[in-house]
């Protein structure tokens, strides 16, 4: 259950937090947003020095983060004449959040102009042929946290209604491009509550049902992107084999250290693929 107070008009609060974030980063507006994951944060160095950093929880509506590795911060960095928001600190259903407080940071980059969300994360890998280290597409999602960032009152005029089309929630297009930038397989990722890891009998469920990554992130905010119209980019580095796909147990830090250990190759494939994006 959610355990903050419900987000009243969040098209208007997400407004607000993007007029003070551009003015206090001084631009006029993004082009991009990467949303860093677990692990992406270090990686993310790559694309250059930043220009300003704007602490998210003095921006209108969001919240102080609670996992380690989460700190929250929007980072402004030029990357390949390209405006890019980094968005570091994400905030999860398990943290007591509901939908609209989960999709915030989201929803204020795209008020903030960027076209195009990078959703990045760390996840359980359910093919035993993609390892931890393993950076995979992001092709498709099943939703299955029991909710949506469009639960709630109809979105308010200009926006879209809500009864959004996810049939290419992914973008094909963004995937082709990545494609020839960087060889990478896909898969389709099942977002869960958590913040408990899987047993391996929901494991082998998620097998069944066709997934490929097992994560407590991005679904919600690649809805709350393609409501509003953004192009939305999935990227998972896998940072263990999800339970039972090996004997070994589960533990937090393997996600951070898998994270620390790919940073180069991570902020490398960032780099590579802002300009095509
Ligand atoms: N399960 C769920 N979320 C995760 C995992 C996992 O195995 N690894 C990283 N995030």
């Amino acid at each position: 259950m959610a355990h903050d107070r419900p987000v009243e008009d969040p098209y208007g609060l997400a407004a607000r937090a993007a007029a003070e974030l551009c003015a206090r980063a001084g631009v006029e507006r993004y082009d991009l947003a990467i949303v860093l994951g677990s692990g992406w944060r270090e990686g993310a160095a790559a694309l250059g020095e930043p220009e300003s950093v704007v602490v998210a929880s003095t921006l209108p509506g969001f919240v102080a983060p609670s996992v380690a590795g989460h700190d929250g911060a929007i980072l402004t960095v030029r990357h390949a004449g390209r405006t890019v928001a980094l968005v570091s600190g994400r905030v999860h259903l398990y943290e007591g959040h509901d939908a609209h407080r989960v999709v915030h940071p989201v929803r204020t980059v795209v008020a903030a102009g960027a076209r195009t969300v990078v959703l990045t994360n760390a996840a359980g890998s359910i093919d035993p042929a993609i390892g931890p280290g393993s950076v995979v597409v992001v092709a498709d999602h099943l939703n299955l946290t029991g909710t949506s960032p469009l639960e709630g009152p109809v979105p308010p005029a200009p926006f879209a209604g809500r009864f959004v089309d996810l049939t290419d929630l992914y973008s094909r297009r963004a995937r082709q491009r990545l494609g020839e930038v960087a060889a990478l397989p896909e898969g389709v990722y099942l977002g869960l509550r958590g913040p408990h890891y899987e047993t391996p009998a929901e494991i082998e469920m998620a097998r069944r049902l066709g997934a490929t990554l097992v994560g407590m992130s991005t679904v919600l905010e690649a809805i709350a992107a393609r409501h509003l119209g953004a192009e939305v980019v999935g990227l998972s580095l896998v940072s263990n084999f999800a339970a039972g796909v090996s004997p070994a147990p589960l533990d937090h830090r393997e996600v951070l250290e898998a994270g620390q250990r790919a940073a180069t190759s991570l902020g490398e494939l960032l780099a590579r693929l802002v300009p095509v994006l």
